[in-house]
């Protein structure tokens, strides 16, 4: 019998295209086949980067891609520009390749279209299609709630039409069990030196229109980590988290670090990792380099090749030389399992969702540092709610200074109420994926409706 075919659509970011392809293997695993439909343009990043591991085939997952209308040497930093022209063009594309594979009798039939919420044009192509529709929030519930309430939001006159809050810093409530959150951490709110602040909002009052066109509404968030969301929203199932080992890297991971690190004392290494976008100016860079010297412990630092504006990164003179017995610089490392690692003592983080869930599920405890979008309130959660971290506090010229860092390193490394905490969160996280767990059991009730 065929197996039961879905299509998986990322928003063509390395924090969305991970969970998702988590999520695929998982569907293998259960007996579906999956189509997995990148952009053009990450698709090729994606198999070069498999391939370097020898998986050139994505494993058991279909590997596909359609054009998002830029041409490929065209500057995707340009967000704005990139996502309208995924909005005007995807649409087209994504039809005709359903099209062919509808006509193609040797293709099994498509049960269900799981997109990225984000790239919600997928769902208005699959209704039209007749296709059964699940959108992916890849993100914690919190912001994913300031989403769904933004009707409201803008209603209640918290912020304008433009998504711009009428009073700074004001407190919210999105329900009365909620925990409060500031308006300045509105997710576009933080859109930082992106200058992405409109087009994010945009994009959200844009996905909102779609809410009506979606059958399962699935998040990568855990039932017991944001309880009151999931009370206001029952119609969004909890699926995660989809903790991301397999490919789907858009570098080369570089899996020396891991033998390097058995030989490090243990919960010794600081581990310093900002995701996929985060850029430093070069007197961040700098400040973050000598602020790990200073802290006197073992590190290792991803530092991804466009991690510094415009230009390759400069180490500080002589710094290399200076910490080449303790510390190791890669451009990609294998961040779950460098995270589970018994050398690794803290995680200096920039508090992307994804991050942050790693972290959690190994116990290990955070030094924040947020960049932009879900970042801010990420920290908030791993800082006062969780109570899992520290954040790290910028000067009043805006930088993260080396004495805060090695101030905040002594600091964290001697809490032990921290240190409780991050073990109480690794066993609620792991045992919500577990067998009998909340969120496995939401993904087989999904999986049932969709196979249904
Ligand atoms: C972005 C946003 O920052 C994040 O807040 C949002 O929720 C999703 O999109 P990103 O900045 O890349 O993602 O951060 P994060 O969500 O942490 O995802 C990064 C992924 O890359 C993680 O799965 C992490 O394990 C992986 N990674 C990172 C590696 O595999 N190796 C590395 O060296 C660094």
């Amino acid at each position: 019998m065929d197996r039961p075919h879905v299509l998986v659509i990322p928003y063509p970011a390395q924090g969305h295209v991970k969970p998702l392809m988590e999520l695929s293997h998982r569907l293998v695993e259960y007996g579906f086949k999956v189509t997995f439909l990148n952009t053009e343009f990450n698709h090729k990043r994606v198999m070069a980067a498999m391939s370097s591991r020898g998986d050139d085939k994505g494993g058991k997952i279909c590997m596909a891609a359609i054009p998002d209308g830029f041409g490929l040497e065209e500057d995707r930093n340009q967000h704005g520009k990139l996502i309208e022209s995924m909005w005007n063009n995807m649409p087209g594309y994504l039809e005709e390749f359903i099209g062919k594979m509808m006509s193609d009798s040797n293709e099994s039939k498509i049960k269900c279209v799981i997109t990225d919420w984000t790239m919600a044009w997928a769902l208005k192509v699959a209704a039209k299609m007749g296709i059964p529709r699940a959108a992916f929030w890849s993100s914690s519930a919190a912001i994913l709630a300031s989403v769904l309430h933004l009707p409201k939001l803008i209603e209640d006159k918290i912020v304008n039409d433009n998504g711009v809050p009428y009073i700074n810093n004001q407190m919210i409530k999105l329900s009365p069990s909620m925990p409060s959150m500031s308006t300045n951490q509105l997710v576009w709110m933080c859109m930082g030196k992106t200058n992405m602040q409109q087009e994010v909002f945009d994009l959200f009052i844009r996905i909102n229109g779609t809410v009506e066109l979606i059958d399962y509404f699935i998040c990568n968030s855990f039932y017991e980590l944001e309880p009151s969301v999931f009370e206001l929203f029952p119609n969004v199932q909890p699926i995660g988290p989809l903790l991301a080992s397999s490919p789907g890297n858009f570098w080369k991971e570089d899996s020396t670090c891991l033998s390097w690190l058995d030989q490090q004392t243990s919960r010794s290494v600081i581990y310093v990792a900002f995701g996929s976008f985060t850029i430093f100016n070069k007197q961040q860079f700098e400040e973050l380099a000598l602020g790990l010297e200073l802290s006197g412990q073992p590190f290792l630092w991803v530092v991804r090749p466009d991690l510094t504006s415009g230009e390759a990164a400069v180490y500080p003179e002589g710094f290399i030389e200076r910490v080449a017995s303790r510390g190791r610089m890669v451009s990609w490392a294998p961040q779950k399992n460098v995270l589970a690692h018994p050398s690794i003592a803290c995680f200096l983080s920039h508090c992307g969702w994804n991050s942050t869930t790693e972290g959690l599920s190994v116990g290990v405890p955070f030094l924040c540092w947020p960049y932009f979008a879900d970042q801010f309130l990420n920290e908030s959660y791993i800082c006062d709610v969780w109570k899992v971290g520290l954040k790290l506090v910028s000067d009043e010229n805006g930088v993260i200074s080396r004495d805060e860092i090695k101030t905040k390193v002594d600091m964290l490394l001697g809490d032990n109420e921290i240190k409780t905490n991050t073990l109480k969160m690794k066993e609620q996280t792991m045992r919500s994926v577990s067998d009998d767990g909340t969120s496995t059991k939401n993904l087989e009730e999904f999986i049932q409706k969709i196979k249904s």
